[in-house]
């Protein structure tokens, strides 16, 4: 409720700051005769907002205020062809916000070292990435371990593109325009994923079901919901949690058990 009261009074504070300043200028005009530029009614509209929101907003508010005037401003100077082009890169790129509820958000280096001791330390020979974006993490993974295979799966166009170029040379490593969860990942030692906390409980089933007895999922950031990780990998921002798959009909060690 807080929030939707911040955004109102927010554009109110906008539309009034930008009318004030309108008023001013033609004032000027009049007065003068002079005209005014409109990036310069743009400014002040922007100042003047800031002002005026400056002890009644939350401080991010100030930003937003002071440029936003000349954002628009300066949108209508654009041709309307730019913004379709931008959506439609955005759309490509973006495709599984929409499809999957999953959007590309990049791992960083730290997540690339985690995984490259998980590798080593269980010896892994095959490795896939659920969604592996524009295949950074894959890429120099594979580049380092000749002797494993990896398998990138990915469907947003966009990325899909940047992910094979980015591995063409890479001979160890497999970019799939496929939607992850139409395979099987029985063959695959280690399973690595960083969706979103919507798919995790499917992701963790599917696991369950397919991997062999020795193999691990790995998930950034997210946890299954009722199901204690086996290990918690620190990995910068997020935590790297592995989840050993249950041998089956039996339960390996307590850190497996499901939670009720
Ligand atoms: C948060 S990003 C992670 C990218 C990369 N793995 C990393 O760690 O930097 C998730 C990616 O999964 C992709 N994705 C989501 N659902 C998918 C599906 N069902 N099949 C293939 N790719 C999917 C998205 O397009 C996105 O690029």
């Amino acid at each position: 409720m807080r929030r939707y009261l911040s955004l109102i009074s927010g554009f109110a504070v906008l539309a009034l700051a930008i009318t004030v300043s309108v008023l001013l200028a033609r004032a000027y005009i009049e007065w003068s005769g002079n005209s005014v530029p409109p990036w310069l009614i743009a400014m002040i509209a922007g100042a003047l907002g800031m002002l005026m929101g400056w002890a009644l907003l939350p401080t991010w508010w100030r930003g937003v205020l002071l440029i936003a005037p000349l954002v628009v401003w300066g949108g209508f100077q654009i041709h309307p062809g730019w913004f379709l082009a931008a959506a439609v890169l955005l759309f490509l790129v973006q495709f599984n916000a929409i499809r999957h509820q999953v959007p590309l958000y990049r791992s960083g280096r730290p997540v690339i070292e985690a995984l490259a001791d998980e590798i080593e330390s269980r010896g892994a020979s095959s490795f896939a990435d659920l969604g592996c974006g524009d295949a950074h993490i894959i890429a120099a993974l594979a580049a380092r371990y000749p002797d494993c295979r990896f398998t990138g799966f990915e469907t947003a166009p966009v990325l899909y593109l940047l992910a094979r170029w980015r591995c063409r040379h890479l001979t160890n490593c497999a970019i799939r325009y496929t939607d992850f969860w139409s395979v099987s990942w029985s063959r695959y030692d280690m399973v690595f994923a960083f969706l979103s906390p919507q798919p995790m409980l499917r992701l963790w089933r599917k696991c369950q079901r397919e991997l062999a007895p020795q193999a691990s999922m790995y998930s950034l950031a997210f946890e299954v919901p009722g199901v204690d990780a086996s290990e918690v990998i620190e990995a910068g921002r997020f935590d790297l949690l592995r989840y050993a798959v249950l041998p089956k009909g039996g339960v390996r060690d307590a850190g497996d058990q499901p939670r009720d």
